[in-house]
């Protein structure tokens, strides 16, 4: 790439300029850096892999993907929660087709080969005959994560066995994405997983959930139809938090002196009275939450990235995965999650909402995949690839607050999310190995932002 005073083409060899809030398109196209991220990232990262109550029972399965690995999340004979590749390990078959169920054991239909819920190969057709008992049977189970961990009922794995323990990894702003959902109360994914492709780049549909400059242009159709309001989708009080390893939070927040305001007025349990029903605050009012949540994750109303793809949506009554399928492909997967307590109605009213904003008939996301295709196809371009996106917004022009641990970016609409995930991003791109980046990856941002 070459040198040039442009600011909107490529200055560095880095495909993310930090200090001009820039980024190379290559990496919205390139087969080569794709490759790089399945390896780098994925491979390396801890993944979602789906939700306890996915999987209540001995056998009960769920099949998800890393990076481009595919796995199944199964619970044993014992209740342990297992992740397997899922491949025979005889001609790499998959052992398991259906996306969700229960079972007893894993039977793989070329040959025939029979895996136990634990992974263990348990029967061999022709054992005996055409092997003449001369197989390694013991080292022919199902290959395993290298790590599973579950943090509030949340599964992941990871295929690094160098990988930092799950908790380390997430940080604060990780777990805290995770507690604005647990807090709420006992939480169920809902049967049925939305599940749709969109011909972008992964890295776009994430970047695009920190992003609060879009909707009022993007979804103008959906404040046209009345079907939400345009203070909705632009708040000006925004709030963004930055953590270790990408993981991020951004979107509207209330302020310090509004939090305060609310406080002195609304004692007891309902607090956020202007909001009730199946998407009300008022589970925050609690010492608990206060507590867990803390004085500045209290206050956050935005949109958390479990770094790399992981969107925890819509006030943590959804979830939304950005799974890559090649450089121009993503496959979206939103889960919705209600409290086991909510009354039939309510379940209901976040179902409708669910399918309604978000998802294959979503009203939001048409409008958002429609952009992401674009700016993916306009990166595939020879010479259109070589100029540089644009993250600059507010670069420079905000400052890091912090109560105790917790640190947040009080500001209006913004791209220091975008920016973060950017950087953070080439960090995992850079990095040897998990040892090379627990040594170099940024820290929380402090001061001048
Ligand atoms: Fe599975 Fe042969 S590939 S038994
Ligand atoms: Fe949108």
């Amino acid at each position: 790439m070459g040198k040039t005073g442009n600011k909107n083409v490529i200055a560095t060899d880095r495909y993310v300029d930090t200090e001009n809030g820039t980024v190379n398109r290559r990496i919205f196209s390139d087969p080569d850096i794709y490759q790089q991220e399945m390896r780098q990232i994925f491979a390396r990262s801890w993944n979602f892999m789906c939700h306890t109550s996915q999987i209540p029972d001995p056998g009960s399965y769920f099949l998800n993907s890393i990076g481009e690995d595919q796995v199944i999340i199964v619970r044993d004979r014992e209740g342990e929660v297992n992740v397997f590749l899922n491949s025979c390990p005889h001609r790499g078959n998959t052992v398991c087709r259906a996306e969700q169920g229960k079972t007893s054991s894993f039977f793989c239909s070329y040959h025939g080969w029979n895996f136990d819920l634990d992974g263990r190969l348990l029967a061999v057709p022709g054992l005996d005959k055409y092997y003449e008992n001369d197989l390694d049977i013991d080292n022919l189970g199902l290959a395993r994560a290298a790590q599973v961990d579950i943090y509030r009922g949340f599964v992941f794995a990871t295929l690094d066995p160098e990988a930092i323990p799950l908790v380390d990894f997430l940080g604060w702003v990780g777990r805290l994405s995770i507690d604005l959902v647990a807090e709420r109360g006992e939480m169920e994914v809902v049967d049925g997983i939305q599940k749709n492709r969109i011909q972008c780049n992964w890295k776009l549909a994430v970047d695009n959930l920190f992003d609060w400059y879009h909707p009022k242009v993007s979804h103008l159709s959906a404040i046209r139809a009345g079907a939400i309001t345009e203070e909705s989708l632009f708040p000006m009080d925004q709030m963004v938090i930055l953590g270790e390893y990408g993981h991020g939070i951004g979107g509207p927040g209330v302020s310090v002196d509004r939090q305060a305001q609310m406080d002195a007025k609304y004692q007891g349990p309902r607090r956020d009275e202007g909001n009730r029903g199946a998407f009300s605050n008022a589970w925050r009012a609690s010492d608990k939450a206060k507590e867990q949540l803390g004085s500045i994750g209290i206050r956050s109303r935005g949109h958390p990235n479990l770094f790399p793809n992981v969107w925890v949506a819509l006030g943590g009554n959804q979830l939304c995965l950005r799974i890559p399928k090649g450089p121009l492909e993503t496959e979206l997967w939103w889960f919705t999650l209600v409290e086991k307590s909510m009354s039939a109605e309510e379940r209901r009213e976040v179902v409708q909402a669910a399918i309604h904003f978000f998802g294959p008939a979503g009203l939001l996301e048409q409008d958002d995949g429609e952009n992401w295709i674009h700016s993916t196809r306009t990166s595939r371009g020879t010479v259109t690839g070589e100029r540089a996106s644009n993250f600059s917004m507010r670069q420079g022009h905000d400052t890091v607050y912090q109560d105790g641990e917790q640190k947040s970016i009080e500001t209006v609409v913004n791209e220091h999310g975008q920016l973060w995930t950017y950087r953070c991003w080439e960090e995992w791109m850079r990095a040897k190995d998990w040892d090379d980046l627990v040594r170099n990856h940024s820290p929380e941002p402090t001061g001048k932002i």
